[in-house]
């Protein structure tokens, strides 16, 4: 039977009609559509190369025959016969002289494939840029998000407003049009992005006019009560608009703090005048105000899905990254949608074990977190207004180039397989050996990136449950935990279960206040070790306990102390850390308490998991 098989199997492979054997494994990212290995193979170095256009290939895509003595390349556009070069560069990579002979038929999946950089946090030179516009396009990516502006710095030449950049690295205008004349030969589109109406801190610095009046100690927030403030974004987007050639301009839009304009009396008055009854409308307000004035000149507006609230402007195009929601409400609504969830496609996350990780800023986002995400799932209301999705990388922890590519390579890689090859299919062990081959190319080429090869994973106590006493027993909690971080709810803490290296993942959070908690076992009991998981995470406010004490009761009312372990930890410490705060010793009672101080300033939050009784 065995036997019969594999002859069945040869015998197919012969013919032609199984279209891949193991050992002809096609190497290249983005995995191609279908790929059809055939009988004999093709001499790469004298085979010439036919194109042809064909009208019936979607757009960007392509059909690439590699036979004998020729190789024969269609498309409908440019474009697809780009993606089709591309994919015969990795063939040649891959096989050098002589490769299966073998038939392509590929088209992406989405018309948005992109990766963002921020230079704000930490500037990156063209050269940089231009270098990863290289690896973007040999992953088929098609659009460069540029976020060039935050609180941290201006990058870009206004000529308008050269305080703007005085003393600061920058992009000269002259540098611009090198990375998009670059960019154009590679397919690839650049999305500028010019924050606004927060995260402005470096405008108002140079521009105090621009400032809400009435508070003078939140300088991140355009006034958008004041007309200046939309001259001055007009007249900086119509430089930008004459600058990039991109069909969408990104205008930022999120994390405003409202509460500025709540105290200005010049916004105040604005929203009287317009009849508003909320700050939300005022920031709906001022985006409209700049979609209009970028479609009439011809473009249309990308914004942070904040843009939803307070009503959307009407072509706007909404960038999900507070989770799914703001792009499937908007895709609901009939928008164009580009996703970027934090929790699938925010790089500057880490990859890996945080114990052995540069210090990086979110939480824990590894190559398969990434190649696991699909935009567009089939549930998902409105999934035909999906763009696509793309990676965001913020460069707060990512202070030079090599750390950039760094945080970058694999694992644009997963986004770039993500946004083109079809949802069915998928494998990620398959896709991670694919990843590990084209690592060794990255690194001939003078790629930095990750260590895929040594990869630690997640962490093992999140993968194996534990058994101990306290398992299924009810919590009752004198403080409570917050909305946002339940952890699963009141039995998180014994569910046998711990935490992710994230804090988002099963972890539960207290914000500003201590940790107080009680576990009924049922009846009383002997017992010898009592352990409670804490974890830090400054860059997220998360803070280990000073210390922790131990309590037990017979009756659940007077209670004795077992003991306290203090802390000790640095609390200023941005590292990610775990720690298990224990007792051990012999007690016996039916109730235990575990009561987790927070710091004197009951400032930030404590994160617990599993509470462990033997
Ligand atoms: C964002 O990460 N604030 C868009």
């Amino acid at each position: 039977m065995r036997l019969q098989s594999r002859f069945l199997t040869a015998l197919l492979v012969l013919l032609g009609l199984l279209s891949c054997s193991p050992r002809e494994q096609l190497m290249v990212i983005p995995r191609p559509a279908s790929v059809q290995m055939l009988r004999g193979r093709c001499d790469l170095n004298n085979a010439p190369v036919y194109e042809s256009k064909d009208a019936s290939i979607p757009p960007e895509g392509y059909l690439l025959e590699l036979g004998k003595n020729r190789i024969h390349i269609s498309s409908s556009d440019d474009a697809g016969a780009f993606y089709a070069r591309v994919t015969l560069y990795h063939i040649c990579r891959q096989y050098g002289a002589e490769a299966p002979a073998m038939r392509i038929v590929d088209s992406p999946r989405f018309s948005y494939r992109g990766a963002h950089i921020d230079v704000s946090r930490h500037f990156f030179d063209k050269d940089v840029i231009c270098k990863q516009l290289r690896m973007f396009a040999s992953l088929k990516l098609n659009r460069f998000h540029w976020h060039l502006t935050d609180g941290t710095g201006w990058r870009l030449q206004i000529d308008a407003y050269p305080e703007l950049t005085a003393g600061i690295p920058h992009y000269t205008k002259e540098d611009v049009r090198e990375v998009l004349s670059l960019a154009d030969s590679l397919h690839i589109t650049v999305i500028p992005e010019i924050e606004m109406f927060g995260h402005s801190e470096e405008v108002l610095a140079v521009y105090p006019e621009l400032r809400c009046g009435g508070n003078p100690e939140h300088p991140s927030e355009y006034c958008i009560g004041s007309e200046k403030t939309f001259e001055f974004l007009e007249t900086v987007l119509g430089e930008v608009i004459d600058l990039f050639p991109s069909e969408y301009i990104h205008i930022g839009g999120d994390e405003a703090n409202m509460a500025v304009w709540e105290a200005c009396p010049r916004c105040q008055a604005r929203m009287k005048a317009e009849g508003m009854a909320e700050v939300r409308q005022l920031q709906s307000y001022g985006i409209q105000r700049i979609e209009k004035f970028v479609n009439s000149r011809g473009r249309k507006i990308i914004g942070w899905d904040e843009i939803l609230e307070g009503g959307l402007a009407e072509n706007a195009v909404v960038m999900s990254w507070r989770g799914e929601e703001g792009g499937r409400k908007a895709a609901g609504m009939g928008h164009d949608v580009i996703m970027t969830p934090g929790s699938h496609c925010y790089i500057d996350a880490y990859q890996d074990a945080p114990y052995k990780e540069p210090t990086a800023f979110g939480g824990y986002v590894p190559l398969s977190k990434v190649y696991s995400y699909d935009p567009a799932p089939e549930d998902m209301p409105g999934r035909e207004h999906v763009l696509g999705a793309q990676t965001n990388l913020w460069t707060e922890q990512v202070p030079v180039p090599e750390h950039l590519e760094y945080m970058l390579y694999p694992r644009v890689f997963a986004i770039a397989e993500v946004d083109w090859s079809p949802a069915e299919g998928k494998d990620y062990s398959e896709f991670r050996q694919r990843a590990l081959f084209r690592l060794k190319q990255a690194h001939e080429d003078g790629y930095n990136s990750f260590d895929l090869e040594n990869e630690v994973g997640e962490r093992k106590e999140y993968l194996e449950p534990v058994q101990h006493v306290a398992v299924g027993c009810p919590v009752s909690y004198e403080t409570t935990y917050a909305d946002s971080y339940t952890g699963g709810g009141d039995s998180a803490l014994t569910d046998g279960l711990f935490g992710s290296w994230t804090f988002q993942s099963r972890w539960q959070g207290f914000l500003n206040k201590d940790v107080i908690v009680t576990i009924d076992l049922g009846e009383t009991k002997d017992i010898h070790e009592i352990k409670a998981d804490f974890t830090q995470w400054r860059t997220a406010w998360i803070c280990m306990p000073v210390e922790v004490s131990f309590e037990i009761s017979d009756d659940g009312v007077n209670f004795r102390q077992l003991g306290t372990e203090v802390g000790g930890f640095d609390l200023e410490d941005l590292r990610p850390m775990y720690h298990f705060f224990s007792w051990n010793g012999d007690a016996s009672g039916r109730y235990v308490k575990v009561l987790g101080r927070i710091n004197e300033r009951k400032w930030g939050w404590l994160f617990i998991d599993e509470i462990i009784v033997n």
